[in-house]
């Protein structure tokens, strides 16, 4: 009897694990073919001290709260997210992704979580070229 309900306690904490899971696995969205061959506007030759500076300065005040200063997902405000920012500085991570994937995240935000859209005519109303200069900065900070 008592082995039964141990038993039976055990298979409904197993069962409650993987049902929770599977509810809040998330998987960030891929971005549509047209938008993974876009290429950044800026090439080596733009890239700078000054440039990585100024494009630092932006992500400090935009994006660190939730991606941390080194891009591993744990700013001040990431404790509070349903869906985690990914770990931007985890082996591969950057560059197993297109500059395209990026941007598109970053113009049109992700669905059903925090990011939010930051591109031209949005509350933040960051220009294209201050998009494409962050994920330079990100390249250049957390590719590992
Ligand atoms: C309020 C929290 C928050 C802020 C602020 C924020 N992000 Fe995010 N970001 C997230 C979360 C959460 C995700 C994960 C979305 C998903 O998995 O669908 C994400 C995803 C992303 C991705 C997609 C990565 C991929 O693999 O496609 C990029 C790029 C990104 N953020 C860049 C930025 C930049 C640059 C800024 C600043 C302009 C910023 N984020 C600001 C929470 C935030």
């Amino acid at each position: 009897m008592k082995i039964k309900l141990i038993k039976s306690l055990l298979l409904g904490a197993i069962f409650t694990t993987a049902t929770l899971s599977t509810a809040f696995a998330h998987e960030t969205p891929t971005a549509p073919a047209d938008w993974l061959t876009k290429e950044n506007v800026f090439s080596e030759d733009d890239i700078d001290k000054a440039f990585l500076k100024k494009a630092k300065k932006l992500y400090k005040r935009k994006c660190k709260k939730c991606h941390g200063p080194k891009g591993d997902g744990k700013g001040s405000a990431a404790a509070d997210l349903e869906i985690k920012p990914p770990v931007f500085n985890a082996a591969g991570y950057m560059a197993d992704r297109k500059d395209g994937q990026f941007f598109w995240i970053l113009m049109n935000g992700s669905e059903g979580t925090d990011m939010e859209s930051y591109g031209p005519g949005t509350d933040v109303n960051l220009s294209e070229e201050q998009l494409w200069s962050l994920i330079t900065y990100m390249r250049s900070a957390f590719t590992k």
